[in-house]
């Protein structure tokens, strides 16, 4: 299998980009160039508990469902210093000090690049999605499980910010607003946003970004919150919605591999 294409003077590289969530592990094949994805999306549930062999497996999986073979890009719910998980806040705690990098490569027998997941999908927004072309600081806040954060100044991605533990109400942030939170708080779309609005106002007195992208599994449901945040700085949900995460993955492996 060729992973890289000439077409019109254009090099295409075909990356598998996998996003690993709290609930769900997904994945397609990426055409890095264009931010496209070159197949179906698809998605294995998180298994659980979710221990590193059983991860593992379920990526091998996923590659096998996708007859992949070559380089992959992961995105990983967690702070990940040089191919290390150093946190787990939704995933199991046997994950921490696992060189997920590794244990990917070994297990699937091809070179696996893994970052934090939100900031694969900060790199993907800045460069396809809602943040293209935009200078200054860029801040993209993931919600779903819990709340993954992004920042990218002047194009540039700060990783591994971890702005869904801030704390808030008692305990970190994630935990009064992401999107489980709102499903286990049984909270309607204006309840959850006043939570998310207090949210939003904290990160950007410490920030002051210029721009907000939203992403995540809410970001789809953009409309059903916007009305009702009040935070003084833009905010827009992901162009790529919850594709972010997959194909920012893959571009995070195509500049491994370019260097
Ligand atoms: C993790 C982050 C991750 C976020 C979204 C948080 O619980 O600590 O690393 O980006 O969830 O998955």
């Amino acid at each position: 299998m060729s992973f890289c294409v000439e077409a019109k003077g254009i090099i295409h590289v075909k990356i598998l980009g996998i996003d690993i969530g709290g609930s769900g592990i997904k994945g397609a094949i990426v055409d890095t160039e264009l931010g496209e994805l070159l197949s179906e999306r698809h998605r294995i549930p998180t298994p659980t508990p979710s221990t590193p062999h059983a991860v593992a497996e379920a990526i091998v999986k996923l590659t096998k469902q996708l007859e992949w073979n070559g380089p992959v890009g992961c995105g990983f719910p967690s702070p990940i210093h040089n191919g290390v998980a150093v946190m787990a806040s939704n995933i199991s705690d046997k994950w921490i000090g696992v060189n997920v990098e590794m244990l990917f490569s070994q297990t699937l027998g091809m070179p696996v690049t893994v970052v934090n997941d939100a900031d694969a999908a900060g790199l993907a927004e800045v460069k396809f999605g809602g943040g293209k072309g935009r200078k200054g600081l860029v801040m993209l806040l993931t919600i779903g499980t819990g709340i993954g954060s992004a920042l990218i100044a002047e194009g540039k991605l700060v990783p591994n910010t971890e702005l869904g533990h801030l704390i808030l109400k008692g305990d970190i942030a994630e935990k009064y607003c992401s999107d489980s939170a709102r499903k286990r708080d049984e909270l309607s779309w204006k309840d959850w946003a006043k939570r998310f609005d207090r949210y939003l106002n904290h990160v950007n007195k410490l920030f002051y970004p210029d721009l907000f992208i939203l992403g995540g599994g809410a970001s789809k449901k953009f409309d059903k919150f916007d009305d009702y945040l009040t935070v003084d700085a833009p905010v827009v949900p992901a162009e790529l919605l919850n594709l972010a995460g997959i194909i920012g993955a893959a571009i995070a492996a195509e500049s491994r591999i370019s260097g």
